[in-house]
């Protein structure tokens, strides 16, 4: 098990999550609306774009080079070449017990 963060400017949302779950699954359960995941994991949308805190950025299992991850996340408005991720890429692993995230507001569904 590993306790994920979300950070939204002044909150904090936490989970735990078993290994082998998704971030993206982290963000489901606590209904996040920064983190619609459109495509409900398959990495066909971008919408579960998240910034990795800079303290877990090498920690976690990188992006593969040339990947339709990175094609979806340089469409991303916020995207931040240091930072960003898919949620649905990342997997989790109990190493990752504290993995923080900062929610992004490029996908929030607008009415
Ligand atoms: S949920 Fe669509 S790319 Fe991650």
């Amino acid at each position: 098990m590993a306790k994920i963060f979300f950070k939204r400017c002044e909150e904090t949302f936490e989970i735990e999550m078993p290994e082998g779950t998704k971030v993206v699954h982290a963000a489901y359960k606590l209904k996040l609306p920064e983190v619609p995941a459109n495509c409900r994991g398959k990495c066909q949308c971008g919408t579960c774009h998240v910034h990795v805190d800079p303290e877990w950025v090498d920690k976690i299992e990188p992006m593969e080079v040339d990947t339709m991850e990175l094609f979806l996340l340089k469409r991303q408005k916020s995207y931040n070449p240091e930072l960003s991720r898919l949620s649905c890429q990342i997997r989790i692993k109990d190493e990752y017990d504290g993995l923080t995230l900062s929610l992004v507001e490029d996908n929030i569904p607008r009415n």
